[in-house]
């Protein structure tokens, strides 16, 4: 008898699209077959896609924005808006604020998440202040506990590192096997032509576009290929916008490197012109890299296609709109600098990629799982828990339905922001029931009593990192 079995459906992995009905007992999957018997619980998935529950590595919630900036989603919305989006995992990022210790740092953001999450969640480290203490024995210590991925910035004034302290951060992932994650734009050029705009009184929220051009990503992503070659350590490109930067990370995997490319909703579906709306509307969208414009879209997909990118990530970072602590505060109203920076998109993310990627015949179905779940799940030290369906592995399924057609409006959506950058946009292909370590957490679209029983997962290291000790599996 098992708890559960998912029937009828087709089950799609990184690698294969087979019919198949799936058993599940404690949590985890069982059995994979036909004619699997009895069970408490069964869900019909006759038409359907059985999909691995979406995994969605670049994720911001609840962090610290400063000035008087509110984040427009708590660990409750922000996990519930990925549910709904087909997610059963992310990876939130926990953002160490200068002469702040990391434990601290940690501490917290547990202390945010605990209770509150209707996905599992594992968090990224956001590394801001390499002090002696840091990179000698928390960050060791922390990746030894199973934090075992972090991020750094080139840009952002309160957040951006210098080469050197950028080298020291990938050193400790040299010794312990953890993955650097960068940020990519040069923050030196970005000051230099927002002086310019300035004394051009250009303020409006298209200059933040123009004021970070594809030259200032471009050159921060040779140099942090670079500087992870000369410390020797794979390192992940974030939110990669454009075909000239895709091109960095090309020559260096022919140079031997290990280089992981992400992209992002954003840089298919939007462009700077999106940035030049009427009354500050351009406001909304935003996001760092700036969107750009129809030939690096065209290139984003190639990249997708060609395997330039192993993951395809929301960098789902919400602020409302019309709000003294969004978008439009009292000095973000006046100025693009103030504008805080991000967009929400973690709801969106596997059907804008499933819609216009599956659909339109530019990616097949085991590559947009790949993207989506399977390369998360491996680039993170997630695999084989979480990624795939194979016996042994969480129960973690999203239920697809390739034909359902509906039209982006945020007014149904479940996140805590006041727009959707894709208001609008048709897309076909929709979640219709997630299951997530093995509970029906949404049935037909409605949310269950108990879905808010999220775990947080400690990860192992990622399965592209260097030094391969054994950490514990969560
Ligand atoms: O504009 C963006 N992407 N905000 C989120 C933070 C980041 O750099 O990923
Ligand atoms: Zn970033
Ligand atoms: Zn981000
Ligand atoms: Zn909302």
């Amino acid at each position: 008898m098992f708890d559960l079995i998912i029937r009828g459906g087709t089950v799609a992995t990184a690698s294969d699209v087979y019919a198949a009905d799936i058993g599940i007992e404690g949590g985890v999957i069982v059995q994979i077959g036909r004619d699997l018997g009895e069970a408490k619980e069964v869900v019909d998935a006759s038409g359907q896609y059985v999909l691995p529950g979406g995994i969605d590595s670049h994720v911001h919630i609840a962090q610290p924005s400063g000035e008087g900036i509110v984040m427009a989603d708590d660990f409750e919305t922000g996990t519930r808006s990925a549910l709904f989006g087909g997610n059963t995992t992310i990876l939130p990022f926990c953002l160490q604020e200068k002469g702040q210790s990391l434990r601290e740092a940690l501490k917290d953001y547990h202390a945010l998440a605990e209770g509150n999450c209707y996905t599992d969640v594992s968090f990224h480290l956001i590394v801001s202040d390499p002090t002696p203490s840091v990179l000698g024995q928390e960050l060791p210590a922390l990746v030894e506990a199973g934090y075992t991925s972090f991020k750094v910035f080139m840009t952002y004034e309160a957040l951006r590192l210098s080469d050197a302290q950028i080298l020291d951060t990938m050193d400790v992932a040299r010794r312990t096997g953890a993955l650097v994650m960068v940020h990519c734009e040069n923050e030196d050029a970005i000051r230099y032509l927002v002086g310019r705009h300035e004394a051009e009184g250009e303020l409006a929220p298209k200059s933040h576009a123009s004021t970070r051009p594809i030259a200032v990503e471009r050159e921060a992503t040779h140099r942090a290929v670079s500087l992870a070659e000369v410390a020797d350590v794979p390192l992940v490109i974030v939110h990669v916008s454009n075909g000239e930067a895709m091109e960095e990370i090309e020559r260096a995997r022919r140079r031997g490197r290990k280089v992981i490319g992400e992209t992002c909703p954003q840089y298919l579906m939007l462009t700077a012109d999106d940035l030049d709306g009427m009354d500050w509307e351009g406001a909304k969208f935003v996001c760092s890299p700036p969107p750009r414009d129809k030939a690096s879209q065209d290139a984003c997909w190639d990249g997708l296609e060609r395997g330039v990118f192993d993951l395809f990530s929301s960098d789902h970072c919400p602020f409302r709109y019309d709000d003294p602590q969004g978008k439009l505060n009292p000095k973000g109203a006046k100025h693009f600098r103030h504008i805080p920076n991000g967009i929400p998109g973690v709801e969106l993310r596997l059907p804008i990629l499933f819609s216009e990627g599956v659909k339109k015949g530019r990616i097949d179905l085991p590559r947009f799982v790949a993207l989506t779940s399977t390369n998360q799940a491996r680039t993170y030290g997630l695999y084989p828990r979480k990624g795939t369906i194979a016996i042994g592995s969480d129960a973690d399924l999203t239920i697809w339905d390739p034909n359902l057609t509906r039209t982006v409006a945020h007014a149904d959506m479940h996140d805590g922001a006041d727009y959707s950058p894709y208001e609008g946009l048709e897309l076909t292909g929709w979640p219709v029931t997630v299951v997530r370590n093995g509970s029906v957490v949404i049935e037909n679209g409605k949310l269950s009593d108990t879905a808010r029983t999220g775990r947080y997962l400690s990860r192992k290291r990622s399965s592209f990192a260097s030094t391969a000790g054994p950490l514990p599996v969560a």
